[in-house]
């Protein structure tokens, strides 16, 4: 019979069985070895990792803090919010932002950073979740559930925006020719693409003259860069970014921590308390 683990040398650690729907795939281990320093590559780090922030494609520790209400207060009509982007802020040169979704894990981040940073920030998401994102700092809310997400970026003027976000990726269905016909872009902005949408690409691919854009189009893929974290610990600590906390999940309920994420609606990011013992 195999001697039991040694509890020092072991782990628990929820595993993928494999690829696929990530609730129906994770699996609970308690015998996973954990990682000694002499594992470790040049450029490696061990950490001891208090909390797990989860979305959909990347998973990234977290300070875990600074939760703020996810809703309530009153709620926008559609296409209002104020702080219409179409004058004032052209006419100081701000940097314009339209943000596709303000109000989830990775919106609820770029709203603050694009604050924090000058600009003018537009941003769409449900009624319910406005209070949220103006709490955040957005400056116009377009209600994507009463009004028309690009005909409201056209009522604010042609060549307006430096740059469009787009956290959805299917609505509006392709959001990069949809703005394009719509001439919301300045002809320098930048498109940048969070979640992939194939006929976005083919948009951008297509030549002008056959109906493609030509705005640039970026794919994100976050990566972690150390002065890129630095910011974000000194903005954390100095009280000028918070974490929007939607719900804290235990260890052990990971699985429905992800499926709760995966169905779409968190407001903010959803966390896993992963060692109760180091808060
Ligand atoms: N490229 C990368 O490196 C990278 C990194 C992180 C995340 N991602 C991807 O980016 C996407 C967004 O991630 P996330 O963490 O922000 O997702 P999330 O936390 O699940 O965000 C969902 C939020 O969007 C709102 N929403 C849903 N449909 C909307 C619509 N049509 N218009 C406006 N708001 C809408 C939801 O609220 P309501 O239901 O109330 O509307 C909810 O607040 C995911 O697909 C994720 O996989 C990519």
């Amino acid at each position: 019979m195999a001697a039991p683990p040694d509890a020092s040398s072991t782990m628990r650690a929820w595993q993928m069985a494999s690829p696929g729907h990530v609730p129906s795939q994770l699996r609970l281990r308690t015998d996973v070895r954990r990682p000694q320093a002499k594992d470790l590559g040049r450029t490696d780090i061990l950490s001891i990792v208090p909390y797990l922030v989860h979305d959909s494609s990347s998973s990234s520790s977290s300070n875990g803090g600074g939760g703020v209400p996810a809703q309530g207060g009153d709620v926008a009509g559609g296409g209002g919010g104020g702080g219409d982007v179409g004058g004032e802020a052209a006419a100081a040169n701000t940097t314009t932002v339209f943000i596709n979704s303000g109000s989830g894990g990775t919106g609820t981040y770029m709203i603050q950073i694009a604050k924090l940073l000058g600009c003018h920030v537009t941003v769409s998401c449900s009624t319910a979740k406005a209070p949220l994102c103006r709490s955040l700092g957005a400056d116009a809310i377009i209600d994507y559930k009463t009004s028309d997400v690009v005909a409201e970026l056209a009522r604010r003027g042609r060549h307006v925006f430096d740059l469009v976000i787009d956290n959805v990726g299917y609505s509006p269905a392709n959001l990069y020719a949809e703005c394009t016909r719509a001439r919301v872009m300045k002809p320098a902005a930048v498109f940048v693409v969070v979640t992939g949408n194939p006929l976005a690409i083919v948009s951008w691919l297509r030549p002008a003259f056959l109906g493609g854009g030509t705005n640039k189009m970026v794919m994100y893929l976050t990566r972690a860069r150390r002065p890129d974290l630095d910011q974000l610990t000194r903005w954390l600590d100095d009280g000028k970014l918070r974490s929007v906390v939607d719900r804290t999940f235990a260890f052990e309920d990971a699985r429905e921590a992800f499926a709760y994420l995966m169905q779409g609606s968190a407001a903010g990011k959803v966390v896993v308390r992963v060692a109760a013992d180091l808060e």
